[in-house]
């Protein structure tokens, strides 16, 4: 793995250690896959899907990182690189920008299914890095790491952090008129999928001036969510966030 562009992200680095995984932590997978994925097929998005297989992800073991990232690097030079867990956000600005996700390689226990309070690997790999396959989703979100790294007024990365909630953590898509989601949070957490697939939840067209209006909530289901008509537009949103961002008038 290439490092040279890291420095503060560097102490988080860690190796995943593939052959620790049990039998059971390798079952409690095929049960998190197995209890999504029947409702993914229905309602992700293209892009999600597409990426699912062409990173090769499998449906009843752990993900090998090193595997993942040697299908991923050639397409969209992005790598799924492990860290020892929840990364400050200097260092995690710092590792998107270098096109590097910060992956745990922990996994939740059979009695936490639907809910760990901090990412594991199914929530960083299923969740997110297919998405990383998709060239225009790519390049957004490695300019979101570099615009937030370069950023020090802690409201302007609050504003810009919205953005990055309500697209890479709970991001839709209307494709062919039909909503889909693309968001980690939503693809790897059955109860927030099943919120907006059963109609819980509005779904307004995506704009960047409603989305910095709105602040997250983490404690509750969601009421609010924004779908984009493509990904083109989250990476317009990238644009006009850093000039606005740059001026001050964000
Ligand atoms: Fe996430």
């Amino acid at each position: 793995m290439k490092t040279e562009a890291l420095s503060v992200s560097v102490p988080y680095l860690i190796e995943q250690d593939y052959s620790a995984y049990t039998d059971e932590q390798h079952a409690v997978w095929a049960e998190l896959v197995g209890r999504v994925l029947p409702e993914l097929e229905k309602h992700a998005s293209r892009a999600y899907l597409d990426g699912f297989e062409i990173i090769g992800l499998q449906r009843d073991r752990l993900p090998r990182l090193s595997a993942i990232s040697a299908r991923l690097e050639p397409r969209t030079g992005w790598n799924s690189t492990p860290v020892s867990g929840f990364l400050p956000a200097p260092a995690f600005f710092e590792m998107l920008a270098a096109r590097r996700f910060p992956t745990t390689t922990w996994l939740r226990s059979r009695e936490s299914l639907e809910y760990t309070p901090e990412p594991d690997i199914f929530h960083d790999v299923f969740g997110h890095v297919p998405m990383h396959a998709h060239k225009v989703f790519a390049e957004f979100l490695e300019r979101y790491g570099s615009v937030c790294a370069s950023i020090k007024d802690e409201t302007v990365l609050e504003k810009l952090g919205r953005l990055f909630w309500y697209t890479v953590e709970f991001g839709l898509i209307r494709e062919h008129n039909e909503i889909k989601v693309y968001g980690s949070g939503l693809i790897s957490s059955h109860g927030e999928c099943l919120n907006v697939i059963e109609g819980h939840c509005a779904i307004h067209d995506f704009s960047l001036d409603e989305v910095l209006a709105t602040p997250v909530k983490v404690d509750e289901l969601h009421k609010l969510l924004f779908a984009v008509s493509s990904f083109d537009q989250i990476y317009e949103a990238m644009h006009e966030a850093e000039s606005r961002a740059r001026q001050n008038r964000l």
